[in-house]
């Protein structure tokens, strides 16, 4: 009877065993791959059957977002999206003796990975996101993911900002597995990384992507292999040509129209002097923005250079006009204050008047006696013209050199305004054909 009972017992156990076998599920395929329990000779080894053969380690790189530039300390920082490929050659099976499984997801931590890094990557914090599971295909392929926020180096040229296209690299290599352990090479070719960046991308602030390109493969660098991508960005300049050219060129508009302020008055120095002030915020606000270490000298701080050296020197040449017109007041007034302590002397001592006026006395002395009155008057008269003329002469002479100094300021302004205009029209055309050009 208990034989029987245990038979029984048996013959159940031996059908829900059988049962559990022919059941569907990824257990027995687990069994199969002996990952039920832990296994670590594979979590820990290279999965290769001959130690001689490298394993051959497939990147992909997807950009999610451009999320800013740093100028100042030429970086970049990206939501990047890394697809991971290799074989490990001891998981494999036939799909049709399981149910038809072809992938299975499984823990990270049960199965060997390799150790890759970015080169470039400079994140202070680690923001790699990954997942906690890959994909095992029947073939062997295992496939992993990581999502990460990452800061990486990248040799900004600036020189033709903020119309500039950024080349940035960013290499996938091994820490510690040299090229006969490890080899790097692209799951997709190019366009797809591409399309598909351009169609997930979540956030380009003030960036596009041009193109990402596959920028070497199967180099080594100290024995280890690496693969390179080659981003390709271009900055949106509107902001900056909102932001600084546009004003900058404005303020040299007004600074040439601000000739046409009659000279030597204050407020045509002042305007100008405000004009000035106004371009050196703007100079403060692009140096927070740009590099002092930069070889290439960008072409906007050339811009900003030059105008503002512009400006300054016509202000200078309004202060010289200014000081034309004033030394020419201050020596009017000096002059006229001479004349008129010398008119006072001379009045008694110039020789021509007295000749005249003894030659008149003397023409009119025997006339005195006949018509007293008459010559008396007729004296008057001729004193008060001599008076005048005497006046307007010394005016006259007065006038000519104010007037002298007053033609020379006035030559001066016009000849520099002529010239600043030139240089102005010079200087926007080159700008505009150097600039233009580093648009594409
Ligand atoms: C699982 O382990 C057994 C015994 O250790 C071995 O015979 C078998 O080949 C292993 N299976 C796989 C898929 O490696
Ligand atoms: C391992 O690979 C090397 C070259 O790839 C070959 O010469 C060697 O015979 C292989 N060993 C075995 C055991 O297959
Ligand atoms: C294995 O299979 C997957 C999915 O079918 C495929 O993408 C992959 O290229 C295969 N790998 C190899 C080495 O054949
Ligand atoms: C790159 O590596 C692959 C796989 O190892 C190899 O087949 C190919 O010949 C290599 N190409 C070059 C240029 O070395
Ligand atoms: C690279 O590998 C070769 C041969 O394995 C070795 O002679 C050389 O010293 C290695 N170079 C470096 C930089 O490790």
């Amino acid at each position: 009877m208990a034989a029987l009972q245990t038979l029984a017992f048996i013959s159940v156990i031996a059908g829900f065993s059988c049962s559990l076998t022919s059941e569907c599920s990824y257990y027995n395929l687990l069994d199969y791959l002996n990952l039920t329990s832990s296994n670590v000779a594979l979590e820990t080894m290279r999965p290769v059957k001959n130690w001689t053969r490298s394993t051959f380690v497939q990147v992909d790189l997807f950009l999610l977002g451009i999320l800013e530039s740093n100028e100042k300390s030429q970086t970049f920082t990206n939501e990047i999206r890394v697809h991971m490929s290799w074989t490990n050659e001891f998981l494999t099976w036939n799909p049709s003796e399981f149910c038809g499984i072809e992938k299975l997801s499984i823990m990270t931590s049960m199965l060997w990975f390799p150790d890759v890094i970015i080169v470039e990557d400079v994140s202070d914090d680690g923001s790699m996101r990954m997942s906690p599971l890959v994909t095992v295909y029947s073939n062997g392929s295992v496939k992993a993911d990581f999502q990460q926020r990452l800061t990486f180096a990248c040799r900004l040229n600036l020189f033709a900002f903020p119309f500039d296209l950024q080349t940035c690299y960013i290499s996938f290599s091994s820490l510690n597995s040299d090229v006969d352990s490890i080899t790097f090479g692209t799951i997709s070719d190019e366009r797809f990384l591409t399309q598909v960046s351009d169609t997930v991308m979540l956030t380009r602030g003030q960036w596009e992507l041009k193109h990402i390109d596959i920028y070497s493969t199967n180099q080594t660098i100290e024995n280890k292999s690496y693969v390179s991508f080659r981003v390709l960005m271009l900055r949106k300049p509107m902001l900056y040509v909102i932001d600084f050219i546009i004003p900058l060129f404005y303020f040299l508009i007004m600074d040439l129209a601000s000739f046409f302020i009659s000279e030597a008055k204050v407020e045509k120095l002042s305007f100008k002097v405000t004009i000035l002030l106004s371009i050196s915020v703007l100079l403060l606000l692009l140096a927070d923005i740009l590099p002092s270490t930069e070889k290439d000298m960008p072409i906007i701080s050339i811009y900003c250079m030059v105008i503002f050296t512009m400006v300054a020197v016509s202000v200078l040449e309004t202060m010289l006009v200014m000081f034309l017109m004033d030394f020419e007041g201050f020596s009017c007034f000096y002059k006229k204050a001479e004349n008129c302590e010398n008119a006072k002397t001379d009045d008694q001592l110039e020789p021509m008047e007295d000749s005249a006026e003894t030659l008149k006395k003397g023409e009119g002395k025997p006339k005195r006696s006949d018509l007293p009155s008459d010559c008396d008057l007729l004296k008057l008269i001729l004193d008060e013209v001599k008076a005048v003329q005497d006046k307007t002469g010394r005016q006259d002479e007065v006038n000519g050199k104010q007037e002298s100094y007053r033609r020379l300021a006035a030559i001066i302004d016009r000849v520099f305004f002529v010239l600043y205009l030139i240089a102005s029209t010079i200087f926007v055309v080159l700008g505009y054909l150097k600039w233009i050009p580093q648009m594409i």
